[in-house]
């Protein structure tokens, strides 16, 4: 069965989505490592209800972003993980990490990229007072939310209630999520110039 990596440094939402899709059979896909470089994070009693193993670690305990990375890349090659998927993790990628499991990195962002890149996606696109909202699926490389889209799925939504704008954001982030991912385990992630499985403003 395929493995998959999960990087978050924070709540774990897509975490838990993507992990009990993998636990329900809607992934074929077993959740085999969480890394996570934020001791005390909400996302790791999310791992410990499904009892996936966690690799946890503090950057300032490295000498060098290489040198955590490199560790990273090798439990990952431990692992034997095929598709990394990062959620909310907070940490552009350099590359030490790219360079080994490039092409197989892929993350999630709350807009419709290129528009709001960076933390504070939603609150910025709420504020400009768009009316139509979304979120990405796209592949990893060295920029703020750079790297090919891969999938976006989008929303309407005038109200004036970021809260409930932001609950719905994140769920349709769960759903794109999953059905991004069993896309790329049925066509294989690592190849070059896959089928383009976008299904944009569903
Ligand atoms: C999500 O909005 C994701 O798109 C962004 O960070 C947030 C993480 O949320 N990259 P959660 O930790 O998965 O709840």
């Amino acid at each position: 069965m395929q493995k998959l990596a999960i990087f978050a440094s924070g709540n774990g939402s897509n975490f838990e989505a993507i992990a009990e899709a993998c636990a329900c059979g809607s992934i074929p896909a077993q959740v085999a490592l969480l890394v996570c470089d934020k001791p005390g994070a909400y996302v790791l009693e999310r791992a410990r209800k499904y009892g996936v193993e966690t690799f946890v670690f503090n950057p300032k305990d490295y000498p060098s972003k290489a040198a955590y990375e490199k560790e990273i890349a090798d439990r990952l090659d431990a692992t034997g993980v095929g598709l990394v998927c990062l959620a909310g993790y907070m940490r552009i990628l350099s590359p030490e990490l790219l360079g080994r499991y490039g092409g197989r990195i892929i993350n999630i962002h709350p807009s419709l990229l290129p528009a709001f890149k960076g933390a504070h996606a939603i609150r910025e696109a709420f504020e400009s007072g768009a009316r139509v909202y979304g979120v990405t699926v796209h592949r990893v490389d060295e920029t703020l939310d750079g790297g090919a889209i891969i999938a976006q799925r989008g929303l309407h939504y005038e109200g004036r209630d970021i809260a409930e704008l932001e609950r719905m954001i994140h769920e349709l982030e769960h759903e794109l999520y999953v059905d991004v991912i069993n896309g790329l385990l049925e066509g294989g992630v690592s190849r070059e110039g896959e089928p383009d499985i976008s299904d944009n403003y569903k």
